[in-house]
C-alpha cells in the first residue's frame, strides 16, 4: 500500500502494510525476493542497474523503516557496522574530530578510535550523562557526535534534544545508534538528531536469522550514501537477508510488547533479589535517568544487565546454570540470552566503557516471563 502525504500511519500499519505494492508485485501478499545481480533497460529503464547499488526487494524495507523512524529515507545494509561505519565515513574528512559516547557498541568504538586514527580522525569518548560532557569535548574541527542511546551494556541515556540543538548551533553532525530502542521506542529525527543508524541483526530482524543494518536520514543524505559509501564498500543487504528483515518487520509490534512486558518484570525481580548488588534497565524507577528516558522514549526493550553478589568465579559458574538462557553475544531475538560481558573485563577496559567487572547481561526472548524468573532464581541462588 501506499501512503497519501496527509495520512497518518500506525506503527503497527506502518510495519503490516506500508511499501506493498500488490500492483507492481502480481498481486502478491508478500513481496517477491528479487534475486538478481542486474537489471536490464533493453525495452524500458525501471529505475533499477545492479543489486550492489538498489534492489526492490532492500526498497520495501527502507520504506517501512524510514517510515517507522520519521525520516525521509532509509538504506538497509549487510550488517550493522556496515551501515554504521559507511555513515561516520560519510561525515568524515582528513583531520577531522569526532565526539562519541564512551558506552558506544565496542566494533564502533574500535572504527572510531583504532581504524580511523591510521587516516588522521580522532576521537573524544565522553560520559555524556550531561550535554555539558559533550559540549566540552567539542573542538573547531568536530565533524561528528556519535551516540548510543540507551547504549547496550549499562543503559546510559544522552539527552537528544539539547544534543541536537548543540549541535545544530555549531554545525555538527549527529549520528545516534537507536538499536535498543527500536523505531517503536524513540524516533530521534524528531528531536532533531541527524542520522539514525539500527542493528537490523537485533529486534528488526527478530528471529536470530539475518546480520543487517540500517541507516535513517534526510533524501539527499541517503542517496549519497548509497552511492558512494554504500555501493563503493559494496555494503548492500542483500535481497534474501531484506526478505527476511521484511517477515521480521511484520510483528515488530507483537514482538517489542512482549519483550518489553516480560523484561519489566524480570528486572523488577531481580532488583528485589537477595543475590543481587544492582539492575541495569532504563524501565525502572531506580536507573538514574529514568525521568529523560521517560521523556524521550515511549516503551523499553527486552535487553538489561545486572551485577550479581560473589566473586568473579561464583558468577562465571552461575551462567551455565541457566537452563533457559542460551549463552550468547548478541541480542533481540525470540530466544532469550545470557553473556558475562563484565567477567574478566580489565579494570581500564572498565574505567573507560563504564562495564562494571562482574556484569552480567540478559536478551529477555518471547518465552513465559514466569519460567525465566524461575530459571534465574534457581541460577543465582545456586551461588551461595
Ligand atoms: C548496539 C549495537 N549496535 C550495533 C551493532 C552491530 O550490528 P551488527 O552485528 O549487525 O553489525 C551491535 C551488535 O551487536 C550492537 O549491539
Amino acid at each position: 500500500m501506499k501512503r497519501n502525504p496527509d495520512e497518518k500511519w500506525t506503527k503497527a500499519d506502518i510495519c503490516a502494510h506500508l511499501g506493498d505494492d500488490y500492483d507492481r508485485f502480481s498481486g502478491a501478499i508478500v513481496p517477491p525476493i528479487f534475486q538478481n545481480s542486474l537489471f536490464t533497460r533493453k525495452t524500458k529503464d525501471h529505475g533499477y542497474v545492479y543489486t550492489r547499488v538498489s534492489n526492490p526487494t532492500t526498497e520495501v524495507a527502507e520504506v517501512k523503516i524510514a517510515a517507522l523512524e520519521e525520516g525521509e529515507a532509509a538504506r538497509c545494509f549487510a550488517s550493522g557496522m556496515g551501515a554504521i561505519s559507511s555513515a561516520i565515513m560519510y561525515w568524515m574528512s582528513k583531520d577531522s574530530h569526532v565526539v562519541c559516547v564512551r558506552s558506544a557498541y565496542g566494533p564502533t568504538r574500535e572504527f572510531l578510535s583504532s581504524y580511523l586514527a591510521s587516516f588522521g580522525v580522532e576521537v573524544t569518548f565522553v560520559k555524556a550523562h550531561t550535554t555539558e560532557d559533550i559540549e566540552q569535548a567539542l573542538r573547531p574541527n568536530t565533524k561528528l557526535i556519535f551516540l548510543e542511546s540507551p547504549s547496550s551494556h549499562i543503559f546510559e541515556l544522552q539527552d537528544l534534544k539539547a544534543i541536537a540543538d548543540l549541535a545544530r548551533s555549531r554545525s555538527i553532525g549527529t549520528l545516534i545508534d537507536n538499536t535498543w530502542a527500536t523505531p517503536l521506542y524513540q524516533n530521534p529525527i524528531s528531536l532533531g538528531i541527524d542520522m539514525v543508524v539500527h542493528s537490523a541483526s537485533k529486534y528488526l530482524g527478530g528471529h536470530s536469522d539475518i546480520i543487517g543494518g540500517v541507516l535513517v536520514g534526510t533524501n539527499e543524505a541517503m542517496d549519497r550514501i548509497m552511492y558512494k559509501e554504500r555501493a563503493l564498500f559494496g555494503a548492500i543487504m542483500d535481497p534474501h537477508q531484506s526478505w527476511l528483515l521484511l517477515r521480521g518487520l511484520r510483528t515488530l509490534p507483537v514482538r517489542m510488547k512482549a519483550h518489553q512486558e516480560s523484561a519489566m518484570k524480570i528486572a523488577a525481580f531481580l532488583e528485589d533479589h537477595p543475590q543481587i548488588e544492582r539492575v541495569y534497565y532504563p524501565g525502572l524507577k531506580s536507573h538514574p535517568q529514568y525521568e529523560l528516558g521517560a521523556r524521550q522514549m515511549t516503551g523499553y526493550s527486552g535487553l538489561l544487565s545486572f551485577l550479581p553478589k560473589g566473586d568473579m568465579q561464583a558468577i562465571s559458574d552461575m551462567l551455565p546454570r541457566l537452563r533457559y538462557f542460551e549463552i550468547g553475544p548478541s541480542w533481540g531475538g525470540f530466544e532469550s540470552l545470557a553473556n558475562g560481558i563484565g567477567i574478566g573485563i580489565e579494570s581500564e577496559a572498565s574505567e573507560a566503557t563504564g562495564i562494571p567487572q562482574g556484569l552480567v547481561r540478559i536478551s529477555v526472548g518471547l518465552e513465559e516471563p514466569e519460567t525465566l524468573m524461575q530459571d534465574l532464581d534457581q541460577a543465582l541462588r545456586s551461588m551461595k
